[in-house]
């Protein structure tokens, strides 16, 4: 069963969930807010940077690309509503820069 890290801000939340499951979803359903607004890969809100296990989560789709940019591809982010894992991942959930 895989296991899901997120780290928001200084706080860190895990848990499992079946394989193929929704990152998104299954981390919502926990009470563990990851910002979202469209669940379909339009808005670029549920943005997370891939810490660890890039290998463990499906493939990028097109909408998901273009939605995300070269720039941020490279910086390792994906949309959290776009990803079914299968495998063990960190994440990280991005911070509002204050100043
Ligand atoms: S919630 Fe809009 S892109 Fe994921």
């Amino acid at each position: 069963m895989p296991q899901v890290d997120i780290k928001i801000g200084t706080q860190e939340k895990s848990f499992q969930c079946d394989e193929g499951e929704n990152l998104l979803y299954e981390a919502t359903t926990r009470s563990i807010m990851i910002p979202f607004n469209c669940t379909s890969g339009r808005c670029g809100t549920c943005r997370v940077r891939i810490l660890e296990g890039r290998e463990n989560l499906s493939e990028m789709g097109d909408r998901e690309a273009l939605r995300l940019g070269d720039e941020q591809i490279e910086k390792g982010f994906r949309l959290a509503c776009q990803l079914a894992v299968y495998g063990d991942v960190q994440v990280e959930v991005p911070q509002p820069k204050l100043y």
